[in-house]
């Protein structure tokens, strides 16, 4: 038997279901409010609003939990590869060794983008920030595939699946080639699927490519711990998008253009040219953290805070021991990490960041990783969207199946009455 919330209002009692998921969390269902009420909810921000019923992830914001489909995200990042883990999201179970290989081999038969598509990638200055080039190029694949995937086909949706997992990781190699002036070309369908990403991003015409076990290994992780965050904002839009029937490239070109901005994916971005600004203004720290408080300075410290995670980021743990590892390993000495440290340190004991619960994000660390690995800084965000690009696959197929509705919110209109024409000449 569910429980019920009661809502009152002038007098008359409406019952809405409590509803219960699976790690006990409850949620009103408010699904008849409006047409018993004629009344809707006013939410800004949606923060306190669950758009849908997901299998996919938890977390648990106070915990610091973050599990893929039952799975925590430490014991993911310690013991799974990034293709394992793109699986995971996408059909819900750990491949075995067959469904891995066969996975991989599906992935590898569609690893090429028609030769046209550099005629588009060409046209964008040099300049074009690689956010905006991946998201036109994403939506550019469209013309070159132009089916509309049959989601009651479970074949026809792999195959979806597959071509862009197969086709993306090119794209994100194209924009960063296009921008250092190096040829575009194909991966080697011999090796893993992120040892192959990093081989198209950085191998040189003239150079035979060296693999570095250290490089692949902290990629790998990075894409994992990037992987799947549940309803946030690109994910939303990706399920928002797709709610309308546009297809799978169509929304993923929207969840692209939604982590661009710099309150989310472009955060990573948006830390290290922070960083760098107080290393070349002397290293002044204390500076940062009055201006972040500063109500009347729109500077925010960037990386800190979180829409849900109220206590720690377990991502943020994880990417700071792997900056440490992995510059150790590399041999490379960043002061922008000591900086980074004493920020975090200072931010950690200071009243205004305890008070609102502000902790280091996983965009924190992240770019001081990504730096290491010799990635340029405005390569960070595509890094991310790489990521992030199977847990928008699982979204995205997971509310095609259970066959949501469109999503339309509604309003509080506050604007003018009714009120009549006035023509051009007596206005
Ligand atoms: N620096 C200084 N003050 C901050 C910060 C910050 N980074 N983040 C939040 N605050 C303050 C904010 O001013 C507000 O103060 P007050 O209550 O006095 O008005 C309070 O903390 C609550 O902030 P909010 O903006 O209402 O919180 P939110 O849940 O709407 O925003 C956030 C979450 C992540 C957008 C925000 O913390 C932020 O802008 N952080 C910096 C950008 C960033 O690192 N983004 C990456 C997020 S993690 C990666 C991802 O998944 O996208």
């Amino acid at each position: 038997m569910s429980d019920n919330a009661t809502l009152e209002y002038k007098g008359e009692k409406y019952d809405f279901p409590v509803i219960k998921g699976t790690e006990d969390e409850l949620a009103i269902d408010i699904k008849t409010l409006r047409s018993l009420t004629t009344m809707t909810t006013l939410d800004p921000g949606y923060k306190n609003t669950g758009s849908c019923e997901s299998a996919i992830t938890f977390l648990d914001g106070e915990k610091g939990i973050l599990r893929y489909r039952g799975y925590s995200i430490e014991e993911l990042a310690e013991k799974a590869d990034f293709l394992e883990v793109a699986y995971l999201l996408i059909f819900g179970e750990l491949p075995n060794k067959e469904q891995l290989d066969a996975f991989h081999h599906d992935i590898i038969e569609e690893s090429t983008v028609d030769e046209e598509m550099k005629k588009i990638l060409d046209a964008f200055p040099k300049s074009a920030h690689p956010m905006g080039v991946l998201s036109s190029l994403t939506s550019a694949l469209i013309a070159f595939n132009p089916t509309t995937v049959d989601v009651s086909s479970e074949k026809a949706m792999y195959y979806a699946i597959v071509r862009i997992l197969a086709k993306f990781p090119i794209l994100v190699a194209w924009t960063m080639r296009k921008k250092k002036g190096l040829p575009l070309d194909y991966g080697d369908d011999s090796l893993g699927y992120v040892e192959n990403i990093h081989k198209m991003m950085f191998k040189r015409p003239n150079k035979e490519y060296k693999k570095n076990q250290i490089v692949i290994d902290a990629l790998d992780k990075l894409l994992i711990l990037h992987a799947d965050h549940e309803q946030n904002c690109s994910t939303s839009t990706v399920r928002i998008v797709g709610s309308s029937h546009a297809g799978l490239f169509a929304s993923l070109s929207a969840g692209i253009s939604a982590l661009w901005g710099p309150l989310h994916g472009g955060a990573n971005q948006a830390v290290l040219e922070m960083l760098q600004a107080i290393e070349e203004d002397g290293g002044d720290t204390k500076k940062y953290m009055a201006k972040a408080k500063d109500k009347n300075d729109p500077f925010r410290l960037m990386g800190f805070g979180h829409r849900v995670y109220k206590n720690f980021d377990p991502r943020a743990k994880i990417i700071k021991k792997a900056a440490d590892e992995v510059l150790g390993d590399l041999g490379i000495e960043d002061p922008i990490l000591e900086i980074a440290k004493g920020l975090e340190k200072e931010a950690l004991e200071d009243q205004y960041f305890v008070d609102r619960k502000l902790y280091p994000n996983v965009d924190f660390y992240s770019g001081i990783i990504y730096r290491a690995l010799g990635i340029p800084t405005e390569m960070f965000t595509v890094m991310f969207a790489l990521g992030r690009l199977p847990g928008w696959i699982a979204q995205w197929r997971e509310m095609r199946l259970r066959n949501e509705p469109i999503g339309r919110p509604r309003q509080l209109y506050i604007g003018e009455n009714s009120r009549p024409f006035v023509t051009v000449a007596k206005r």
